[in-house]
């Protein structure tokens, strides 16, 4: 006699063709060469990053770990059962999970660009909770996206924790917001975690930890793009640099180059003067304000917020209309 498991053993996983590296190329040929920091998110950079989330220095997420703690009935209760959670940029889902006890998705969405290291941590958390439905999706959407017809369209619930919207620019931020909110119905809504303006030695420190691990992270790109186009990047022949720049209240990751040097790669070249950097992130803060004025402009309705009592990081839930 065989005995048919209940629920769900084995989360769905939706891959996309990522686009060309043609832009990879051009921004490393531009005047002041650049990196979208998507391409930090190899299964390395996925580590590194979950190394920077438990360090001292790295306060964004354990402030927002603790606001959840204090106000999560609180939270799921303005949110309300049932929804078709979409989680943007998972990771390892652990944020998404403990809302899963209060929340009651339906459907759970996760989507990340790392999509190797995401369906490992989906199909563990299929099994843990096998009665709601996982569908992954490895899809990029820093590009023009849109979500399949496996993802229910009934009362969409967008989480986008760890302040990762900072990663745009303020106006590339407004459409990715508008474009979020059209994919909603009446009933949905995103629910979204922002890191706050503070002190400038506390945002520096974040981003430049004693240990060396955002440093690490940092630099891994290189390794990431050797393998995308097959460069001979010297990750030794670099250095991490981190600043909080105030005119565009952004904290700005760069790699330095520590010596001259011709990076190769197929049949394109690019030279680098001693102290000529890469300019590999901008991780934008806002204050609340900024933050609310930016989603009703982006066409949202009610919204309602949560924050640590340093004013740190906010948890923003913002409905459709
Ligand atoms: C994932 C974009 C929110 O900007 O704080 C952490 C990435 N970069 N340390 C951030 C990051 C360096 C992180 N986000």
């Amino acid at each position: 006699m065989s005995l048919a498991l209940p629920g769900n053993t084995e989360a769905e996983v939706i891959t996309f063709p990522l686009p060309v590296r043609h832009e990879l190329e051009i921004g490393l040929l531009a005047d002041t060469a650049h990196t979208s920091p998507k391409y930090l998110y190899d299964a390395v950079g996925s580590v590194l990053f979950d190394a920077i989330c438990e360090l001292p220095e790295y306060y964004p997420t354990r402030t927002e770990a603790g606001i959840f703690t204090q106000c999560m009935s609180e939270i799921t209760h303005a949110i309300g059962p049932h929804s078709t959670l979409i989680d943007l940029g998972a990771g390892n889902c652990r944020k998404a999970a403990r809302l899963f006890p209060l929340l009651h998705p339906n459907q759970y969405v996760p989507i990340d660009i790392s999509i190797k290291y995401l369906e490992e941590a989906v199909q563990r958390l299929q099994q843990r909770f096998p009665y709601i439905e996982m569908t992954a999706l490895g899809l990029d959407f820093s590009t023009p996206w849109t979500l399949p017809a496996e993802v229910r369209t009934d009362k969409r619930l967008f989480f986008y924790p760890g302040s990762s919207i900072g990663n745009f620019e303020p106006s590339q931020a407004q459409a990715f917001l508008r474009h979020i909110r059209t994919e909603c119905d009446t009933d949905g809504g995103l629910l979204i975690g922002i890191d706050l303006i503070k002190d400038h030695e506390t945002l520096h420190r974040a981003y430049d930890d004693a240990l060396g691990v955002t440093a690490a992270f940092n630099l891994n790109v290189l390794r990431h793009i050797n393998q995308i186009i097959g460069a001979d990047f010297d990750v030794h022949q670099w250095r991490h640099h981190a600043l909080f720049n105030t005119h565009h209240s952004r904290i700005e990751m760069h790699l330095e180059a520590r010596t001259a040097q011709t990076v190769t790669w197929k049949n394109m070249q690019r030279h680098f003067m001693p102290g000529e950097k890469i300019h590999t992130e901008n991780s934008y803060k806002y204050s609340l304000e900024s933050f609310l004025t930016l989603l009703a402009s982006a066409g949202f309705g009610h919204a309602q917020h949560w924050t640590d009592s340093n004013h740190w990081f906010a948890v923003v839930y913002a409905k459709a209309i």
